[in-house]
């Protein structure tokens, strides 16, 4: 026999098939055992009834522990109080490896330590299994986006020769006889350089950030999307983050259902994400914020708890745009109808989830970049490539770049990023 997949089953109904996969519990009265079971695509109940079975099935059936591998066969039925809405009337089993009886992640409460301790086994548990399948679905649907749209995936490199955010979270290390190397924060830059051969380019992987604080939204190794177009200022680049963003949505609510439903995500919020999002600058933000009883100053960069108060007054994401450029990166254009200001935006994610994209248009005269460069004390040799792609054939550019597990975290509405990803590294763990 051919063995099938859980999600399959409604093609199977009163058929005999067989599913190879791990028993997640067993409960068994005197006669019948109900064995919950799951295989990587789903979850099924299988019931095996005694009259059924010789002696030694039914104690070897009743001595499979939870997280034992098995293979089972039986014929599908529906079942309408099942969760799947299917069920297995057991006629066969064998275990793969029986699991000692001892399975560290029990059905009762664990605090968040021992559950991130234990990662490699609570990738398992139901739930974090449905953040990982909408993971995987944002991340499918942002390659179909791009790809629809023009952009061509260019990969940039995680060993870089120098910081690209700043100089604070940066990770060194020693690199032969070149001295050091930095584990990438980003890699805009090298998009950038991609653009000039392809027009519009976007990267995704890992990057690093030596992010000393603990909170809910940091990770020191992360997933960045960095998306680059040239010939494109500043608001076409926010149309493109809105309709990448819309896309995300209604690509996870069309494939992820059942997921969301396990996570008790409320889907009539993810419905709401729909264009035209909100817009207010930076200084808007403030005198918002300032109304509201808050003391930021006028030209201060906006902390986790203001972002969290903006987005908790719309149903839809909101753009802040035209930070000051002082708190801002160095490579961002400045808006010509107020140099002091940037012609950037943030993304902020609403219910309170706040930032997950940061972009702007990018500084594409020679003169004024190396200015900049100099005035944050950058080394000139070593963004003497950077600045070449203002001298040979500059064009008006901009991107963006989306924090991957900020999006799921939202997506999934976890609170913290740590559950987002598969194995999350913080300043307080690398294990396992
Ligand atoms: O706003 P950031 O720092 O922007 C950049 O790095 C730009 N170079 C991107 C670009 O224009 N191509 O980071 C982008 C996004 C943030 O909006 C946030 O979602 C996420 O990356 N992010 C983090 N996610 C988890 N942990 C951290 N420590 C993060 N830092 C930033
Ligand atoms: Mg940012």
């Amino acid at each position: 026999m051919n063995y099938t997949f859980i999600k399959d089953l409604p093609t199977n109904v009163g058929e005999e098939i067989e599913l190879k996969g791990w028993a997640y519990n067993l409960r068994s009265s005197g006669k019948i055992a109900f064995l919950q079971f799951r295989d990587g695509t789903g979850r099924v109940q299988v019931v095996f009834e005694k009259s059924g079975m010789n002696e030694n099935d039914w104690e070897k059936l009743n001595s499979i522990t939870i997280e034992s591998s098995v293979t089972v066969t039986g014929k599908v039925k529906e079942e309408p109080r099942a969760p799947s809405g299917f069920e297995l009337e057991g006629t066969g089993f064998e275990i793969v490896q029986l699991a000692p009886d001892d399975y560290p992640i029990s059905k009762k409460e664990h605090g968040p330590d021992f559950l991130l301790e234990n990662r490699h086994l609570w990738l398992r548990s139901n739930a974090q299994w449905a953040i990982m399948r909408v993971r995987n679905t944002i991340i499918n649907a942002t390659y179909e986006y791009l790809n629809s749209n023009g952009f061509i995936k260019l990969d940039s490199p995680i060993l870089t020769p120098n910081a690209a955010e700043g100089t604070t979270t940066l990770f060194e290390l020693d690199y032969f006889d070149l001295g050091k190397a930095y584990l990438a924060q980003t890699g805009q830059l090298y998009i950038e350089a991609g653009i000039m051969s392809h027009g519009r380019c976007f990267d995704f992987g890992p990057v690093f950030r030596a992010e000393k604080s603990k909170t809910r939204r940091h990770l020191t190794e992360f997933w960045m999307m960095d998306a680059e177009a040239a010939y494109t200022e500043h608001e076409e680049n926010m149309k493109i983050q809105e309709g990448l963003i819309v896309y995300i949505v209604e690509q996870v609510l069309a494939r992820n259902m059942p997921e969301l439903e396990i996570l008790e995500r409320d889907v009539e919020a993810l419905k709401k994400i729909q264009a035209p999002f909100v817009r207010m600058t930076h200084a808007e933000a403030i005198a918002k914020l300032r109304e509201m009883g808050s003391s930021i100053g006028e030209r201060d960069d906006l902390g986790a708890d203001d972002e969290t108060i903006l987005t908790k007054e719309f149903d839809r994401p909101i753009f802040i745009e035209k930070y000051p450029v002082e708190v801002k990166a160095f490579y961002m254009k400045r808006d010509p109808e107020d140099p002091s200001v940037a012609l950037n935006n943030d993304m902020l994610a609403p219910e309170g989830y706040g930032e997950i994209i940061g972009g702007s248009q990018r500084e594409d005269d020679y003169d004024t970049l190396l200015e900049r460069i100099k005035e944050e004390n950058l080394p000139i040799k070593d963004w003497q490539w950077y600045l070449d792609l203002r001298k040979y054939g500059s064009v008006p550019h901009s991107g963006f770049g989306y924090g991957l597990e900020r999006i799921v975290g939202w997506i999934c509405g976890r609170a913290h990023v740590r559950e987002t990803i598969p194995f999350p590294r913080m300043i307080n763990r690398l294990n396992p």
